[in-house]
């Protein structure tokens, strides 16, 4: 289906005068599957609510598909949305509720009773159509949610934490019934979640929030990989992130000093001099025995050693102080270190990040400063 393009610009909702939504510009092309990840209270459903027209936007901008939406009801917005708590009618069968909107919308019996079916088969309910809501579980009444919400045909689908009520095993099913749905369907969906596994699964493109703001837009593999803030590489996945000084340029990145310790930064923000911070993923760390040497090494004790199954975490603490995880996967062997062993910790130069921490405010006043 073509169509579907959303754009943000200067988007601001304050309550009161408390500015929950702080300026935020995103573009989202039609067909893209979008997530909105952050903390609790970091706006995430007023800004979903805002492009829905359930909200006024306090100043700033939103285009469906290049039109300026501000004085668009919700109804009349090519725009459908799905709630966390489904809001199905519990008088009405499952057939009745996908049908709902079709009827109001005058939509002739026989192709009411097509497209029910069709979007019923979408997401195999086919054979609950008589069934009220109360007589199915938690995933059935998502299922028939979301048949309600497409059935209408919109161009854009937003999405609450709409797998917020499910267990973890259901949701891991219905997460990639979902991205394969969307697919399928080819619709812009907006989906809104607290859960990083969930947002790196799914999506096309991840913005992470923090307080009303965007901290960065990218691709799961990017955010993850590369995450441009120190919120945005806590928030994701553990991450290390380390306090060091930057001090020079070398041939393959940055050179950071951790304490006494000198080490080559290879990505991120290289150019950056002084104090900063360094970040590097738990499974990139490799831990040798004390007394190796080569570079792009800390020494450290072995702290803790934490049996997660599939692979143990062992917390190093440094000589500065902080701590340092590292993840050592299964492979039935013995591990090599326990509580209070003097250890080595290897941090590849291609996998230690210097963090920009140049969050949206501090870029405008960088481009304010330039202009
Ligand atoms: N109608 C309102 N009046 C006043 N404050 C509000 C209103 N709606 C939301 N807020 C506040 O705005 C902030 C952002 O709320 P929002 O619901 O957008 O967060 P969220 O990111 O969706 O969080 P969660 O993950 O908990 O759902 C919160 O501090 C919340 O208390
Ligand atoms: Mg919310």
């Amino acid at each position: 289906m073509a169509g579907g393009e959303v754009r943000l610009a200067k988007l601001v909702k304050a309550f009161d005068e408390v500015t929950v939504v702080d300026g935020i510009d995103l573009h989202m092309p039609g067909g893209e599957f979008f997530s909105l990840l952050g903390p609790s209270g970091c706006g995430k459903t007023t800004t979903l609510r805002m492009i829905a027209g359930f909200e006024q936007p306090t100043s700033g901008e939103i285009l469906l598909d290049g039109k300026n939406v501000a004085l668009t009801p919700p109804h009349k917005r090519n725009v459908n949305t799905v709630f966390q708590g489904y809001a199905l009618f519990p008088h009405l069968s499952v057939f009745d509720n996908v049908a709902f909107g079709l009827r109001r919308q005058g939509t002739p019996r026989a192709e009411v009773r097509r497209r029910v079916n069709e979007a019923l088969a979408m997401v195999h309910m086919e054979a609950f159509a008589k069934r009220r809501p109360a007589q199915m579980s938690g995933g059935q009444q998502q299922r028939v949610a979301l048949a309600r919400a497409l059935v209408l045909k919109p161009a854009v689908l937003l999405l609450d934490e709409p797998l917020g009520a499910l267990d973890a095993k259901l949701r891991k099913i219905l997460q990639i019934e979902l991205k394969a749905l969307q697919q399928e369907v080819g619709i812009t969906f907006i989906y809104v979640t607290h859960d990083q596994e969930e947002a790196l699964t799914m999506s096309d493109r991840i913005a992470v929030m923090h307080e009303g703001r965007v901290e960065q837009v990218a691709p799961p593999e990017v955010v993850y990989e590369e995450p441009s803030t120190t919120f945005v590489a806590d928030f994701l996945g553990t991450s290390n992130v380390i306090h060091a000084v930057a001090t020079q340029a070398t041939a393959s990145g940055c050179e950071v000093r951790v304490g006494e310790f000198e080490l080559t930064a290879g990505r991120g923000a290289i150019d950056a001099r002084g104090e900063t911070k360094i970040a590097i993923r738990p499974e990139r760390v490799t831990l040798e025995p004390h007394g190796s040497t080569g570079p792009n090494r800390l020494a450290g004790m072995v702290e803790r050693v934490v049996y997660l199954g599939n692979a143990n975490q062992i917390i190093v603490r440094l000589p500065t102080g902080e701590a340092l995880q590292a993840l050592v996967q299964n492979t039935g062997e013995k591990l090599a270190y326990e509580q209070g062993d003097p250890v080595r910790a290897h941090l590849p130069a291609e996998a230690l990040r210097v963090l920009a921490d140049t969050g949206a405010a501090e870029i405008e006043e960088q481009a304010a400063a330039a202009a």
